[in-house]
């Protein structure tokens, strides 16, 4: 029963409930204006996924050629495929130049040119001059960049007084009767407790829900939480049917092998030993925009030319770059060969596969962060007291597909843009209303029925069934077919969550029961998901629909919105924007989409 449980109180000017990139950044934001500042998180901050982003971190600084940000911007709604909001993306481009200047300021340690600038190399979809050549602008620290950004964001936070909750399980928000949210319920998982988290703004920054598929570059920590718990809260995700696979994943572990490696001249060949590519991208080749190297990839081995005694992958050759220039400039990577694919970069190709590895969907905000719940005739209204930044979120920057190295920006500039709309718009120490009588009871409610879960199913069966269909049914190339048998056994699968079965009752280092509550977040992703796609008539970026393999842009430039109710998916849209940030750059018109 819930009235077992005691509450721990806590006050907060402002929660984090995240610590990659994005809730280090907005967590550190906090703390340097003076807002006293909680981070939850259910690993060690440097533990964070983001910690296994490699290639870079994307700005027009121009140290190895000339650059713009106004290119930059021009790539990503491109590689978008306008689905992107064009004031979000111009601010994001903008602002990657000075983030970047931030970063290294704050002691990031980048590789370096032999001047000493910043050292940047070629990512896919990154060009020059509105499209003309790859340009390099990922700005890189080894191919380790997102740890070196994670342990120095870390050290800023301690820097700022913010006062980190680790291994903490966000159960749910609190919101009150007018819609507003009030805080966050949290599970300790080292000694038991629930605590109850009173701020003015929450800010969840809980990073993707890769592993809602069964095979993913995302570390098993990515469980769509901060999705969850909008959905919980009867607030809606936008955009869910996009989802990213990376080209190179490790063919059999997933482990993600850089884009940087492209970028630093890898290429990929098939079975005939032919650099693909060519045919696919004549003018970006293997530096194409993700999306469309990965259904490359899927062309090649669905038309017999796959490697290996199945002809189901493909490979990534490095062997001719030579073993100075991968020491150097892709440390790590001839490791992850040899572990996961028992290869040696300096001699054989490595075997990669499409993999999945980003969401473009998730929490709708608008460029402070805030989130978004379209009421009556505003598709912009935003929920009061919560905001959401980061791979959680959905801007929207990344449209229907990212570019690489987008993400570490992204996480970087919203998670300060966070930070520093909290200090516009709240005065430190303002008092706090007193929270609803019943704040809490659903987060103990839904741990409750997790704890006291006694049916027939365990959690892993229903988690690997729900696994098999988003890998089967949303795959890289879609039908209506797949579509609607996915939507179907998904719906079926969901219906066992009552019927689970979780064996420990206890509340100390239960993983058993975390896997269960992470698998009522992963499920709201995953039916968000393939109800989305399912419904989408068209082919944008990662959603490539066979039946309709044309963008269309007169029915479908609209953002999905998604809501969850018993188990249920209810659809709606809302409009793109169609306008710049400033005047300084003009709407940049829809055309078709070459590489
Ligand atoms: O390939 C990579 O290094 C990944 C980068 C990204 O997803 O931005």
């Amino acid at each position: 029963m819930a009235a077992a449980y005691t509450f721990v109180d806590h006050t907060y000017d402002v929660v984090v409930v995240g610590a990659g990139g994005a809730g280090l950044r907005a967590t550190m934001g906090m703390g340097q204006a003076g807002f006293k500042t909680a981070c939850i998180t259910k690993v060690f901050p440097t533990r964070s996924h983001t910690v296994a982003a490699q290639g870079g971190i994307s700005a027009a600084l121009g140290n190895m050629a000339e650059d713009d940000w106004r290119w930059h911007m021009y790539d990503t709604v491109k590689g978008s495929d306008w689905l992107g909001d064009q004031d979000a993306i111009e601010y994001m481009c903008r602002e990657a130049i000075p983030a970047v200047y931030e970063l290294e300021h704050f002691g990031m340690p980048f590789s370096r040119t032999t001047d000493g600038k910043i050292y940047q190399r070629p990512f896919g979809g990154h060009m020059r001059n509105f499209g003309e050549a790859p340009v390099q602008r990922a700005c890189a620290a080894a191919a380790r960049t997102g740890h070196a950004m994670l342990h120095t964001l870390y050290q800023q936070c301690l820097k700022h007084q913010a006062e980190f909750f680790v291994e903490y399980i966000a159960l749910d928000l609190i919101m009150d009767a007018e819609g507003n949210c009030r805080g966050v319920v949290a599970w300790n998982l080292d000694d038991g407790t629930i605590h109850r988290f009173r701020a003015h703004k929450v800010v969840l920054a809980t990073g993707g829900y890769g592993r809602a598929y069964f095979s993913a570059t995302s570390a098993h920590t990515c469980t769509g939480d901060g999705h969850g718990l909008v959905a919980r809260a009867g607030l809606p995700l936008q955009d869910m049917e996009f989802v990213q696979f990376h080209p190179t994943g490790i063919y059999g572990s997933g482990c993600l092998i850089t884009e940087g490696a492209r970028g630093e001249g890898g290429y990929l060949t098939n079975s005939a030993g032919e650099r693909f590519m060519e045919r696919y991208a004549p003018n970006a080749k293997d530096l194409a925009s993700r999306d469309v190297v990965s259904r490359a990839m899927t062309m090649e081995i669905r038309e017999g030319r796959g490697i290996g005694k199945e002809k189901d992958h493909i490979y990534l050759h490095l062997d001719h770059l030579g073993a100075e220039t991968l020491e150097l400039r892709l440390p790590g990577i001839s490791e992850t060969a040899k572990i996961f694919a028992g290869v040696d970069v300096t001699r054989q190709p490595i075997p990669v596969l499409p993999t999945v590895h980003y969401n473009m969907g998730g929490i709708p905000t608008n460029i402070h962060g805030e989130v978004i719940r379209p009421s009556g005739d505003n598709p912009d209204a935003t929920v009061p007291g919560l905001m959401a930044i980061g791979e959680a979120a959905c801007v929207s920057v990344h449209g229907a597909n990212r570019l690489g190295t987008n993400s570490l920006l992204d996480i970087v500039v919203f998670g300060r843009a966070a930070a520093l709309h909290a200090q516009a718009t709240l005065t430190k120490g303002t008092p706090h209303k007193p929270l609803p009588a019943d704040a809490g009871q659903n987060a103990l409610a839904r741990l409750d029925r997790s704890r006291n879960a006694s049916g027939t199913e365990s959690v892993s069966s229903i988690r690997l069934a729900m696994q098999k269909t988003m890998q089967n049914d949303a795959a890289v190339f879609r039908t209506s077919k797949t579509l609607s048998e996915g939507v179907e056994n998904l719906s079926k699968t969901a219906e066992m969550l009552p019927r689970r079965k979780v064996a420990d009752r206890s509340l100390i280092w239960n993983s058993d029961l975390v896997e269960s509550l992470d698998l009522d977040n992963l499920m709201d992703c995953a039916l968000t998901t393939i109800v989305s796609a399912e419904a989408r008539k068209e082919s944008r970026g990662a959603h490539a629909h066979e039946d309709f393999p044309d963008r269309d842009d007169v029915n479908w430039m609209k953002h999905s919105l998604a809501w969850v109710e018993n188990g249920k998916v209810k659809l709606g849209y809302r409009p793109v924007h169609t306008w710049t940030l400033t005047n300084e750059v003009e709407y940049i018109q829809p055309k078709k989409r070459v590489y």
